[in-house]
């Protein structure tokens, strides 16, 4: 993507980001409307979808002929390598939103010809935006984040891994999970992927782990954690296919290959 384009649409998406969290912030105190989606702990609310819809407009106003994968249904149906694409996570955290006002966050990325060139998440609630130009590194609230501290031994790392590694499987086995867990320091679980891997990012965390992840899901967290010379793969090690849900596994460079190779090759029994 031409450079100028780049700087250009970052500066109208940061102006659209900013004001999807003023939606945000006016309805805090409103009475929701809450729905479960497919599976009942999967939600949406009538802010998710009032917050998608805005950023689908500007978008589309702006750039017609860009498309948009979002989560509640008002971007596009069908989506290319092609050209330049927007992922938007209106809310990522909803349950989180639902129940403590909080620990949730806005998640849009720009990708063109398949390659992350911004992403932006907004932690609504905290006042943080992380921000993130392919190249020109990554930012919260403006201070350049440095590259990530590289940490070798796993009995040192704080790992988070979302909900559904706990649950019984037949395609992933737990046991792996159980086995990985007593190694390492603490394991942790925010509810956002968006923010776990914002969190390591920081260095805050030092892996992230979890499945059934959609593109809006981690788009964005992605681009801002290469910018740091973090590693975001499939939990087998694969590169990541941005248009396909699967699993993750985002770490700093010392942990990811060994925690692959001597767990997660063998907690996948057959999906990617
Ligand atoms: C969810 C969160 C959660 C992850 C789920 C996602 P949502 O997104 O990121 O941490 O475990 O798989 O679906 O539904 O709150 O946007
Ligand atoms: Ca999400
Ligand atoms: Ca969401």
């Amino acid at each position: 993507m031409n450079e100028n384009v780049r700087r250009k649409i970052y500066e109208q998406a940061k102006e659209w980001v900013l004001k999807a969290g003023e939606i945000i912030q006016d309805s805090l105190n409103e009475q929701r409307v809450i729905k479960s989606k497919k599976e009942k702990n999967d939600l949406v609310t009538d802010v998710d979808k009032k917050v998608e819809l805005f950023l689908v407009k500007e978008i589309k106003r702006a750039y017609p002929k860009h498309l948009i994968l979002s989560e509640e249904g008002f971007g596009d149906k069908e989506i290319t390598h092609k050209g330049t694409m927007w992922t938007i996570d209106p809310i990522d955290g909803t349950r989180n939103f639902v129940n403590q006002k909080k620990n949730f966050a806005i998640s849009v990325a720009v990708i063109h010809q398949g390659v992350g060139e911004i992403g932006f998440i907004y932690d609504v609630i905290e006042g943080t935006l992380y921000s993130s130009l392919k190249r020109e590194g990554a930012y919260r609230n403006g201070t350049r984040l440095n590259d990530l501290e590289v940490k070798k031994d796993l009995e040192e790392v704080s790992l988070s891994f979302n909900h559904k590694l706990l649950c019984e499987s037949d395609t992933f086995d737990r046991s792996v999970m159980e086995q990985l867990t007593n190694k390492v320091r603490s394991v942790r679980s925010k509810g956002s992927a968006t923010l776990e891997i914002i969190q390591i990012a920081e260095g805050l965390l030092d892996g992230y782990i979890a499945k059934n992840l959609s593109p809006w899901d981690v788009a964005a967290a992605i681009i801002v954690l290469n910018e740091v010379q973090g590693i975001a793969t499939r939990a087998n090690g694969d590169k990541i296919n941005i248009f396909k849900e699967g699993t993750i596994f985002v770490s700093n460079k010392g942990i990811h290959e060994q925690i692959v190779l001597n767990y997660l090759k063998n907690w996948q029994r057959t999906l990617t």
